[in-house]
């Protein structure tokens, strides 16, 4: 596959387009694929329509918004910006919730008095976020209090750009697949070694498939939704070896560095993304020498939009 667009300079346009469009947020698009930063901006605050107006076009147009220096920022703020984007979805495990703050997760190596404040390492593979919902969340925001001084970066790769890069006869090919997604195929992927979930166990993660190319609700784009992981593991229909290779290929393709924007955290750094165009990764950071402490909120989404019914509409 030798996709053949050049996303740089597609970024710059559109960064000069929305530059002079921008009335409220001061918006500088970054050198990559997608993702920009608003500066001088106080999130803790109410903000007008417009604004959100805005916002919501950032993320249409760059698919990452970087809020710089949120530093004092609550969790009951978090909740309220969070809000302005959608409902937000209640974090399933009870041990990572914020205490008296069950719509807030704590992404963190710090143990105080003997207790982890929240998950040490999350998501450190390509993956979009909560793919195995019948209905996935839309939008995630991830506040970093602390940041460690090296590593630790997050990945984001443009789903729309992949798409559009593949060729002509894969696009084919894939527009109509659908792909199985699978905790319980996962669990036994990463845990070979602890005991095998039971049936009860089974049936509360319940397998869904989802389009293989979504179409975004707002922008009308194709794109891909290979999701990653072990959790979307196989093409609905296909033999098992040629499905997961299809999968690895268009993986390998989309998280190319052409396609990706590296985010170096900086403290109080306020980070949203659309996870229906759009892949993500953690990166590792020394957890014995360095601390991190980040909230993350997640906005419900609606049933990924298959190519055929667009095409139907
Ligand atoms: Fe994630």
């Amino acid at each position: 596959m030798v996709p053949g667009i050049a996303p740089q300079a597609a970024a710059t346009i559109a960064a000069k387009d929305m530059e002079s469009a921008m009335t409220k947020l001061q918006f500088n698009a970054f050198e990559s694929p997608m993702g920009g930063e608003v500066v001088d901006f106080d999130a803790k605050a109410a903000f007008d329509d417009d604004t959100y107006g805005e916002f919501k076009r950032l993320l249409r147009e760059r698919i990452v918004v970087v809020v710089r220096d949120q530093h004092d920022m609550t969790p009951d703020q978090l909740e309220v910006f969070t809000r302005r984007f959608g409902g937000i979805k209640r974090m399933h495990l009870a041990q990572y919730q914020l205490d008296g703050h069950p719509e807030i997760w704590v992404i963190s190596n710090i143990v105080e008095n003997g207790k982890p404040l929240g998950l040490k390492l999350a998501g450190t593979m390509w993956h979009t976020d909560e793919m195995y919902l019948e209905n996935p969340v839309s939008y995630t925001f991830l506040l970093g209090k602390e940041v460690p001084p090296a590593g630790g970066d997050t990945l984001f790769a443009n789903m729309y750009a992949a798409y559009d890069a593949l060729p002509e006869s894969t696009k084919a090919e894939i527009d109509d697949l659908r792909v199985v997604v699978s905790r319980v195929h996962a669990y036994q992927a990463y845990y070979p070694d602890r005991e095998p979930l039971t049936a009860d166990e089974k049936a509360a993660l319940p397998e869904v498939t989802q389009p293989l190319v979504r179409v975004h609700p707002e922008t009308g784009r194709k794109a891909l939704y290979c999701g990653g992981g072990e959790v979307a593991w196989n093409i609905v229909g296909a033999e098992l070896l040629k499905g997961q290779s299809l999968l690895r290929e268009l993986r390998h393709f989309a998280t190319m560095p052409r396609f990706v924007y590296t985010h170096e955290w900086r403290t109080g750094d306020l980070v949203f993304w659309d996870n229906r165009c759009s892949l993500h990764s953690a990166t590792l950071f020394d957890t014995e020498k360095y601390r991190r402490l980040a909230w993350r909120t997640t906005v419900l989404g609606e049933a990924a939009i298959p190519v055929t019914r667009e095409a139907a509409e």
